[in-house]
């Protein structure tokens, strides 16, 4: 769903991104969608895992219109005001922040939702917002959840208004929040869903 959101996002127009818990940004990867609608489109990569940063200054020492820095997501003024963040988005103007598979590495006690609100609180009007997240609402990841916790380390997985919770304040895009396969799929979706379609769903929400 990723890239279906970034897609998305760079066809409303959105040309600067804030890809956070983004992983190794390999050569398809936020940037080339954006860029390939919009080859202006502007991409900084956060990650807590410095290897992302040595990695992706391997793969891209050359594109300029991309930045990548070490950070934790649990701490939004650092990212926000980081000059690489700040001083390389415009963010009086709108930003597409991609929080994908990263939310559900936070346990409760880290405050998610104030996480979440407070990088909403510093989107400008127009921007968006795509977050997917581990899905508790099969029962199929009952089962599945302790292998899960431990390949998460700290988190967990949520059910459907958990999730939906992490939205408050935007305006969700349709088709809402769903089981990734199925949102604005290209292609048609295989039902019933195979376990990797029901345990992560996320959306798209607009900033008004
Ligand atoms: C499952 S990967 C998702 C990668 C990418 N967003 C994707 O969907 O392909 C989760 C990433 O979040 C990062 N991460 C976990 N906790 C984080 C935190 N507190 N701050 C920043 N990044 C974090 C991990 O290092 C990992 O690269």
């Amino acid at each position: 769903m990723l890239f279906r959101g970034v897609k998305y996002m760079a066809e409303q127009g959105i040309d600067q991104f804030l890809d956070i818990g983004s992983g190794l940004p390999t050569m398809d990867n936020t940037h080339s969608v954006a860029q390939r609608i919009d080859p202006a489109a502007k991409v900084v990569y956060v990650d807590n895992d410095p290897i992302v940063l040595a990695h992706a200054r391997a793969i891209l020492q050359t594109d300029e219109r991309t930045r990548v820095i070490t950070a934790d997501m649990r701490e939004p003024e650092v990212i926000l005001n980081h000059p690489d963040v700040e001083g390389f988005l415009d963010l009086s103007r709108p930003v597409g922040l991609l929080l994908v598979a990263v939310v559900h590495h936070l346990a409760d006690a880290e405050d998610p939702n104030g996480l979440v609100d407070a990088y909403k609180a510093r989107l400008a009007p127009g921007s968006y917002m795509q977050l997917t997240h581990f899905c508790s609402c099969a029962p199929e990841m009952r089962e599945l959840e302790a292998v899960l916790l431990q390949m998460l380390g700290t988190g967990r997985a949520r059910d459907m208004p958990e999730i939906v919770r992490f939205f408050d304040g935007l305006d969700l895009i349709e088709p809402g929040v769903v089981h990734v396969p199925e949102w604005r799929p290209e292609e048609p979706v295989r039902h019933p869903l195979d376990l990797g379609g029901i345990c992560v769903a996320g959306g798209v929400g607009r900033k008004s």
